[in-house]
């Protein structure tokens, strides 16, 4: 649109000959706007005031790109796995992760911010201007002097001069950008199935024996992590279950083993004991991974992995609380309702000389959710 009173236009080849101030001039003349007040912030270029403002802006920008940086290096190289809090230092150490990469990814974000607004603050000109509302849509000219305007208070903000503002603000804003695609990039750098032997493996658990030979008993949590209570058949009814975890000999007097092997999230499972006369379909290959009417599954549900731990005794079904996933332990675990698609797998058990239920081995099957590699 071109203002309402008639205004002369200049042809396509006068268009064309403009200066980009000319345009500018012309298109405020088109649209109407009236500049009513303008004022450069350093109207002469390279004084001790502009450096002093550039410097503080540029250090903004260099606050944000070493909190990008620093972000960076926790986010890469801090301890983040978790360590009992016996272990003091690499506990405290494992506690400060999450408040470093927020703390840094945070004032990196800030620092970028501040920067930007102290900019606009310092160096845009102030200017004020008035222009009147106008319907449909803007004509060719317009068009072309709107794209002169632009490159024209781009100029004016003197961000083109401004070699070190624009390098630390290119500095902040890369090493930010690099940050936040390292979040999503970070959990695929390490590969947690090369080695099915490494304790990150999800091929085995931690009912795996460590040595052959070593014995894995059945051991419930007391809510004392330091207690070791085994578990005999003859603790559970008919028709009970109880939450068992492994327990070998050489923890016995490892406080920090003692605590880890309650929390690994592979380890819980399911003893239960049938009722007697219970009629029960066991899965193909694994008829003797039961010890008489004690059978045991893992706890961790193959949906989404959590704790399957309502069990209805008459109807035989465990109960995912999550999806409400729901398991046949009548019929080997099978799914009957719900998301999740595989049976929980089953640990197979017998009893030591003493008495004491134990593991004969670990899972014949990775527990818990499925994965890429995993092929059913
Ligand atoms: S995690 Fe169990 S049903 Fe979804």
């Amino acid at each position: 649109m071109s203002g309402d009173k008639p205004i002369e236009l200049p042809s396509e080849a006068e268009l064309a000959e403009m200066s980009r101030d000319d345009l500018v001039k012309l298109g405020t003349k088109l649209d109407g706007v009236e500049l009513v007040h303008y004022e450069e912030k350093f109207p002469v270029p390279g004084t001790r005031a502009e450096r002093r403002a550039q410097r503080s802006v540029a250090a903004w920008f260099m606050v944000s790109a070493l909190s990008g940086l620093a972000f960076l290096g926790v986010f890469l190289f801090w301890p983040w796995e978790y360590e009992s809090p016996f272990n003091e230092s690499g506990h405290f150490l494992h506690n400060l992760y999450n408040p470093l990469i927020g703390l840094f990814l945070g004032l990196s974000v800030v620092a970028l911010g501040v920067g930007a607004l102290l900019y606009t603050k310092k160096f845009l000109p102030d200017e004020l201007a008035v222009q009147q509302r106008h319907d449909g849509p803007s004509a060719a000219v317009d068009r072309a002097t709107l794209v002169a305007e632009l490159a024209d208070a781009g100029d004016r903000s003197g961000i083109g001069r401004r070699s070190l503002i624009k390098r630390t603000a290119g500095l902040g804003a890369g090493v930010l950008g690099l940050g936040v695609a390292a979040v999503p990039l970070g959990a695929l750098m390490k590969n947690p199935h090369t080695d099915s032997e490494t304790k990150a493996s999800l091929w085995h658990t931690s009912w795996k024996p460590e040595k052959p030979g070593e014995k894995v008993y059945l051991r419930r949590h007391t809510g004392n992590f330091h207690e070791v209570s085994l578990v005999r058949p003859e603790d559970v009814e008919p028709g009970g279950f109880e939450t068992v975890f492994p327990f070998r000999e050489s923890e016995r007097d490892d406080e920090h083993a003692l605590v880890a092997a309650l929390k690994r999230a592979d380890a819980p499972v399911m003893l239960i004991r049938m009722r007697p006369n219970q009629a029960i379909t066991k899965r193909a290959g694994q008829e003797d991974f039961n010890h008489g009417d004690l059978y045991a599954y893992s706890k961790i549900c193959t949906h989404l992995g959590c704790p399957t731990s309502l069990f209805e005794q008459q109807t035989g079904l465990l109960l995912c609380p999550c999806h409400q996933s729901q398991f046949d332990v009548f019929e080997y675990a099978k799914p009957r309702f719900g998301p999740a698609t595989r049976p929980l797998p089953q640990l197979p058990i017998t009893v030591d000389e003493e008495g004491y239920l134990v593991a004969r081995s670990d899972f014949i099957e990775a527990v818990g959710p499925a994965f890429w590699e995993r092929k059913s």
